[in-house]
């Protein structure tokens, strides 16, 4: 059989458990118009883009990367258009993407020219699969090749002074990177371009193809962040992907790892399986009672842009966002659903408490009719809530079993599931009902 060796483990000695427990959110970076933008069938253009901007903004995401300026007309039109379009709050950062290339990085400032700040991310690979089949490369040439950009990035910063300039590196493949050659390089790019604690440089640590479990990823995140010579002029951020399934694990164990920023899209769109979910990682913080600083409340209105710009549909199933995620059909569930929403309302609770539901769907500007839906597997605490709802009827505990045989009859000679009208008929027509 074939194998896959991938990643280069932390030697055993070098191993913690993840050693933080996180108290504040991280830096979030939304890559939607880069990263997710070029994994999608049809491009956005401008209109989308810029709807998307707007959608980012008003979530409340500070650092945004807006494309790949030296892709191409396209995208250098768009970017300068945006930088000039007074859409940008003083307080969100525009970032742009940029191979490690003369012509490309000198490229990619001009996009941004008019910014009143900008994050420049210079990106090589430096692992061996893409050093030894991509490149041809030695490790020193690699390296070179990242230094080289760093002089160009300060070189361009410094000619052009109207503009507050930050930089961001990435090693790309990080984690399929030996870890010692990736503190090497950056160490070098760092060199160059002499961050200090007050102006950090961004090291960003790519999962670019996710090969590993995730506490490995936070195994190599601790090293990096434990080895790295001047570590505190170091912003360390996080862009994991999902080939494995499990980017915002890797994320969040990264997190607890050390790192302060995590780079992503909403809904775990991105290259192939996607990129980690932003939506995800901030409301797991949310559930845990650390305000991820983003706004979900009307999380429809999100998943509605989204889908419209990605002219993709955000999963049924999809943590949070989902259609069906809040939804319970089985009759324990329901039941379980229905006691603890009544023990809420009569105790006046802070905390969470609704068996089956990990979040008050309310926080995200979800109704509760979509809660308990009801088909032939629903029971009868499920058929009585849905009529209480709808009618106001409360039915004593002695008749709701004899109605649900009669809802469960009709679920099963229809088929499909029943909604508050057809529950409504069968009452009336079971009992006679006469209105
Ligand atoms: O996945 C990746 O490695 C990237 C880099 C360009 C940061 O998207
Ligand atoms: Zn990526």
């Amino acid at each position: 059989s074939r194998k896959y060796t991938a990643f280069p483990q932390v030697p055993l000695t070098e191993r913690r458990w993840p050693s933080r427990t996180i108290t504040a959110p991280p830096r979030w970076l939304s890559t939607d118009l880069r990263d997710g933008n070029q994994a999608i069938v049809d491009p956005m253009d401008a209109v989308k883009k810029n709807r998307f901007f707007d959608l980012l903004v008003e979530i409340g995401v500070k650092e945004i990367e807006v494309g790949f300026p030296s892709a191409g007309a396209t995208e250098f039109d768009f970017i300068q258009s945006l930088v000039h379009s007074g859409r940008i709050p003083d307080d969100v950062t525009v970032q742009v993407l940029t191979q490690s290339r003369e012509d490309l990085i000198r490229t990619s400032f001009a996009s941004l020219d008019g910014a009143r700040a900008a994050i420049v991310h210079l990106y090589n690979a430096v692992s061996p699969a893409w050093r030894d089949i991509v490149f041809r490369m030695s490790r020193d040439e690699v390296r070179d090749i990242a230094v080289a950009g760093a002089k160009i990035m300060r070189d361009e910063a410094g000619s052009r002074p109207a503009t507050d300039w930050h930089f961001q590196y990435s090693p790309e493949t990080f984690s399929t990177a030996e870890l010692d050659f990736s503190i090497e390089v950056c160490e070098a790019v760092m060199e160059v371009l002499a961050p200090t604690p007050e102006r950090p440089i961004i090291l960003n640590l790519p999962a670019t193809v996710e090969a590993a479990t995730a506490n490995i990823y936070a195994d190599q995140i601790e090293y990096f962040c434990r080895n790295l010579p001047n570590r505190e002029s170091a912003v360390i951020s996080l862009h994991t992907h999902n080939d494995r399934g499990t980017g915002v694990a890797a994320a969040e164990l990264g997190l607890m790892a050390g790192a302060d920023r995590v780079e992503g899209c909403l809904f775990g769109n991105g290259e192939r399986t996607g990129n980690c979910c932003l939506v995800t990682v901030a409301l797991n913080l949310y559930t845990q009672g650390v305000d991820p600083g983003l706004d979900f409340s009307d999380i429809d209105r999100v998943i509605e842009t989204v889908e419209y710009c990605n002219q993709i549909p955000v999963h049924q199933r999809h943590p949070y966002g989902g259609e069906l995620v809040f939804t319970a059909f089985s009759g324990s569930h329901q039941d379980a659903i229905k006691k603890g929403f009544e023990a809420h309302e009569r105790q006046n609770d802070e905390r969470w408490r609704v068996p089956y539901l990990p979040i008050d769907p309310a926080d995200l500007g979800r109704n509760y009719e979509a809660v308990i839906r009801v088909n032939s597997q629903s029971g009868k605490g499920g058929f009585a809530w849905v009529l209480e709802q709808d009618q106001g009827l409360k039915l004593p505990k002695k008749m709701q079993a004899d109605f649900s045989r009669q809802v469960q009859r009709m679920a099963d000679e229809m088929g499909r599931e029943l909604n508050a009208a057809d529950i409504w008929d069968v009452f009336r027509r079971t009992y006679h009902v006469q209105v």
